[in-house]
């Protein structure tokens, strides 16, 4: 193990780079058991909420760490509809847009104009934060249906009061209200998505919140944290590379020559899981089914192969085991659901979006430590050394 020393002087290991294995805070919220494969909401298992829950009342538990009561439930989901609209000057905004700009700009840039609206931008207490966080889950869903209709030359679908939070989502999108087996399973997909503890965009989120910047600027950084492949950018790929494939005959070589030349497989592997994700489970058995549903089981098939052939060539290249993740089969979920590839991205940020509201008042209002303070970690400087003293300043005519 390789030994440095940071600014301050501290001792660390290089093995730490990227953070892995650092913990940086404690947090009541949701945890993961990256070696038992246990994904954990407010101490309630990820399979039971998935199969018994609805997002709206996940959220609840997220927000306020308990499951509600039946007033309580009605009162959120109250509050949700309420949300829902956007203002008009965000319709505007969205209709400015080059149709190939991508939706995860889209969605941070409609995130901080929606700041301008907030009647509570600056207020600090608990309750204004729960108000922001609330319209904020709610709003990004209409913001990213609007978008999805809008850069494809449709007209923007109002949101439908009689819905819930994410069959209403779907409904945006597609103009048609979802049949009650497929509403269930794209809430399932809500409440798989809702939290994973200290991922990258959630981490990012706590940072800015912990230096007292309003809940916006927080989740602006984190959906851009989230657009990136390796975090919620991966399912994106792999539709598209599924779409590109497009029979399940091609997937083996594909794979093969992918592994061999190194590269990766997207929705496979994961930072924290070295078992099987529990989501990833979940999520193959809604693909499975809405292939039946929907007469398109190839994309199941075809995910399947993908999953089946990267663990037999992954064992045979490095004597490692490698697992699917959530983004794997929620691509050919979302595909057989009628959603366009290109907003799978901000979907996730929708989804996503009550964990991070969750946590950035967790670190707000330091509910799971002592204090609230600022994020700060060290580094090693390992740049140009002169010895005791700085450098000696060259003037320009001097330099070669
Ligand atoms: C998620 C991810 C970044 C985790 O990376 P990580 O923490 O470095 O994972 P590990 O430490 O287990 O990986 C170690 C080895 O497996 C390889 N590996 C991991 N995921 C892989 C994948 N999807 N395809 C091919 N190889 C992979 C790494 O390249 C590395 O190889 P090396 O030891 O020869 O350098 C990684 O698995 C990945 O890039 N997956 C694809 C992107 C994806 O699906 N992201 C969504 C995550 S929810």
């Amino acid at each position: 193990m390789t030994e440095n020393k940071t600014e301050n002087n501290e001792k660390i290991n290089t093995k730490n780079i990227g953070l892995r294995g650092i913990q940086v805070a404690d947090t009541m919220i949701s945890g993961v058991d990256g070696e038992k494969g246990k994904l954990e909401y407010r101490g309630y298992s990820i399979e039971d909420l998935a199969d018994h829950s609805s997002f709206e009342e996940t959220a609840y538990l997220l927000l306020y760490g308990d499951l509600p009561t039946h007033k309580q439930l009605n009162e959120l989901k109250m509050e949700l509809v309420k949300e829902r609209n956007i203002p008009e000057q965000v319709v505007q905004i969205l209709k400015s847009r080059a149709s190939s700009a991508l939706s995860m700009d889209v969605l941070q840039s409609a995130i901080s104009l929606l700041a301008d609206f907030d009647p509570d931008l600056l207020a600090d207490d608990k309750d204004a934060h729960r108000r922001k966080g609330i319209r904020l889950i709610s709003k990004v869903a209409t913001v990213i249906a609007a978008w999805d209709r809008i850069r494809n030359g449709l007209e923007y679908i109002k949101p439908d009061k009689t819905l819930s939070h994410s069959a209403n989502f779907l409904y945006m999108i597609n103009g048609v209200k979802p049949k009650e087996e497929v509403a269930r399973y794209i809430d399932t997909t809500f409440i798989l998505h809702a939290d994973h503890a200290f991922n990258a965009s959630t981490f990012t989120a706590r940072g800015v919140a912990s230096t007292r910047a309003h809940m916006y600027a927080a989740v602006t950084a984190a959906v851009g944290t989230l657009s990136g492949v390796l975090h919620g950018g991966a399912n994106t790929r792999v539709m598209k590379e599924l779409l590109v494939l497009d029979e399940p005959s091609r997937v083996e070589n594909w794979v093969k020559s992918k592994l061999n030349k190194g590269e990766l497989i997207m929705g496979m592997g994961h930072a924290k899981y070295k078992t099987n994700d529990p989501r990833a489970i979940i999520l193959k058995h809604i693909a499975e089914k809405l292939g039946r549903i929907t007469n398109k089981s190839k994309w199941y098939e075809m995910t399947q192969l993908i999953e089946e052939t990267t663990k037999k060539e992954f064992w045979n290249l490095k004597q490692r085991n490698i697992h699917p993740n959530v983004d794997l089969y929620s691509a050919s979920v979302y595909y057989m659901m009628g959603i366009d590839v290109e907003i799978y991205t901000s979907l996730f940020a929708v989804q996503r979006m009550v964990g991070w509201v969750a946590h950035i008042i967790e670190e707000k209002f330091a509910e799971a430590q002592p204090k609230a303070v600022l994020y700060r970690p060290s580094s090693t400087y390992i740049g140009r050394n002169c010895g005791d003293e700085s450098c000696e300043y060259q003037p320009i005519e001097k330099r070669k």
